[in-house]
């Protein structure tokens, strides 16, 4: 028996009279399988959610990130909902936004100081501010396929952009020092930054982590050149290290941006960044009317007290490390061959010699159609809740997904 999805259908049929394209952005059905996934959740809870036909989905998409300990985990939903009752929107800071700051200032590895802000998109966008501040020059590079945010200068969309949003912006492939001193020289004395995520995690495409000599390399290059070296650490952070992914990698960036994992699921971002930027950042005017919410910083502080004591950086490693060898083995015993690549915790899979994803995406809407949900061209993501059973589980379904792939492509 399949999962059908009558319910999803009736409201994504009323939504799009009301909302452009029903659902837009990275939750869109356009990007998945259109028919074979659901487009509605009732609830969630741990490693699961359950979508408005009663479906039940072992969930590898975990929010897209946000959802590290599990949905509803008891003790950041509390935190939460007694700090809601206190006030949540105030005229003053609360004294968590202290406390918070103090924390991410003794864990993160790069980070003698911290600025509070609700997306990651706003950290990307206020740390290029203060690295144009810092080195009073405008150029920015960034890399090929590297994600950011939908800001203009970002790249993301090509609709309603003007050549004049990208002007100053540089873009070199991800982990190519080489390329990057060439931009540098036919740009000399012009770049104020560089940001790149502390690994390649683009759409479409295998991940690619760097080698051991990329990120020093790129450190002693932006010291000689006085640029800024940003590390957007958004998707990644804190699955890989609680000290920061450019510890995990062995780099210290000059300003890292935070976000996903920080508070299982509350919305609440930070751009930390080392002594040399203090000033500057001091200088510049960054806030939103949400920024200094204090629910969300008792849920970060709930949230990491739970990723230390439970080391969830080992956790969601292991458990990653179990799917990526099931769906290996499992793949060769079809006849078939697929690259697992990323950190285990953050994982994607693509079959060989991939054109179009088309064995991805039937793959992958064969496994949402019996209760397992990854997606065909984005990067998945392990949480702590996700149990040895639940690997399990899912390696059964996987396992039927593969011989339909086997039978319907021969490849
Ligand atoms: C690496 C990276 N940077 C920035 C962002 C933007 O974050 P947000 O969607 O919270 O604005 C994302 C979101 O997926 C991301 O993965």
């Amino acid at each position: 028996m399949v999962y059908s999805f009558q319910e999803s259908k009736r409201l994504i049929s009323r939504a799009v009279r009301v909302i452009p394209q029903g659902i837009y952005g990275h939750l869109t059905p356009v990007i998945t399988v259109p028919g074979s996934y659901p487009y509605y959740v009732s609830r969630a809870k741990g490693s699961r959610f359950w979508d408005v036909d009663g479906n039940e989905f072992i969930d590898y998409m975990c929010a897209y990130g946000p959802m590290i300990l599990g949905y509803g985990h008891k003790k950041v939903d509390e935190a939460f909902a007694r700090q809601a009752r206190k006030g949540a929107c105030t005229t003053l800071a609360s004294p968590l936004s202290v406390e918070l700051a103090e924390k991410m200032v003794d864990i993160v590895d790069c980070a003698d100081w911290v600025i509070f802000a609700k997306n990651g998109a706003d950290t990307t966008s206020i740390a290029l501010v203060i690295a144009r501040g810092y080195t009073g020059r405008e150029k920015i590079v960034l890399a090929h396929e590297g994600y950011h945010g939908t800001q203009p200068w970002a790249g993301t969309n090509s609709v309603g952009i003007t050549p004049a949003d990208r002007d100053a912006i540089l873009m070199v492939p991800w982990g190519d020092s080489a390329a990057f001193t060439r931009v540098l020289e036919s740009n000399r004395g012009q770049v104020a930054a560089a940001m790149f995520t502390p690994y390649h995690h683009p759409v479409f495409s295998d991940q690619n982590l760097p080698g051991p000599d990329f990120w020093p390399e790129m450190r002693r290059i932006c010291d000689r050149e006085g640029i800024i070296l940003i590390l957007d650490d958004v998707r990644a952070g804190w699955r890989l290290d609680l000290a920061g992914s450019g510890h995990y990698f062995g780099i210290k960036p000059d300003l890292a941006c935070f976000s996903k994992a920080m508070a299982n699921g509350y919305a609440i971002s930070a751009l930390v960044g080392t002594e040399k930027m203090r000033i500057v950042a001091s200088k510049v005017y960054a806030t939103g009317s949400f920024w200094f919410n204090s629910p969300e910083m008792a849920s970060a502080l709930a949230c990491i007290d739970e990723l230390i004591t439970i080391d969830a950086p080992a956790i969601v490693r292991e458990r990653g490390e179990a799917l990526m060898e099931g769906l290996q083995e499992q793949a060769s015993s079809h006849g078939l061959s697929v690259t697992l690549s990323g950190p285990p915790s953050i994982p994607f899979m693509t079959f060989a010699n991939e054109k179009n994803f088309m064995r991805s995406q039937l793959f992958c809407a064969q496994c949402a159609l019996r209760g397992v949900f990854f997606h065909p061209h984005h990067n998945w993501f392990l949480s702590t809740a996700h149990t040895e059973k639940d690997i399990h589980k899912t390696l059964n379904v996987t396992d039927t997904a593969f011989k339909i792939v086997k039978e319907h492509f021969g490849y």
